[in-house]
């Protein structure tokens, strides 16, 4: 199950992603928000995020008007990598060298068009292990630490 949701700001982005996901036969599940009113991101971003650090959705995608503000609320949740993509290269290297579980895009950024292609690379992407792997095993020791305090 993929996770998606927005705030105002990425609103089409996310209307689009989802027929994408639908094109492709991919359980998404659409977390809001529903219309254009103003919103506040890390409302919408929590959601996602909340779900994949469970493990009740293995993945996510979250668009704001930059994806900044996305990105700053998923990585506070235990075991989220959420990766801010703008182009291929980058959507990319989100899946084989950081094995996002994430992918932020930022509505006021990217075209609807591009963003389903990105969307499209990270899920087709295979994360490389080995040492890249012993990157993330760091990143989750220094979580560990920094919760314990
Ligand atoms: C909303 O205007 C905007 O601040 C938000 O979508 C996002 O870009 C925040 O990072």
């Amino acid at each position: 199950m993929i996770v998606v949701a927005s705030d105002h700001g990425g609103l089409e982005l996310k209307s689009a992603i989802c027929q994408y996901l639908g094109s492709r036969n991919l359980d998404g599940r659409d977390l809001g928000t529903d219309n254009g009113d103003s919103v506040d991101y890390p409302d919408f971003g929590e959601k996602v995020a909340r779900a994949v650090s469970s493990g009740d959705a293995e993945k996510g995608i979250l668009i704001c008007g930059t994806g900044i503000g996305m990105s700053i609320v998923a990585n506070k949740f235990p075991r989220v990598r959420a990766a801010l993509v703008n182009d291929p290269f980058t959507a990319q290297m989100a899946k084989e060298h950081n094995n996002a579980n994430i992918l932020v895009m930022g509505g006021r950024v990217t075209s609807a068009e591009t963003a389903c292609r990105l969307v499209g690379i990270w899920l087709d992407a295979v994360f490389e292990g080995d040492r890249h792997q012993r990157r993330l095993d760091k990143i989750a020791q220094i979580e560990d630490e920094v919760r314990k305090g």
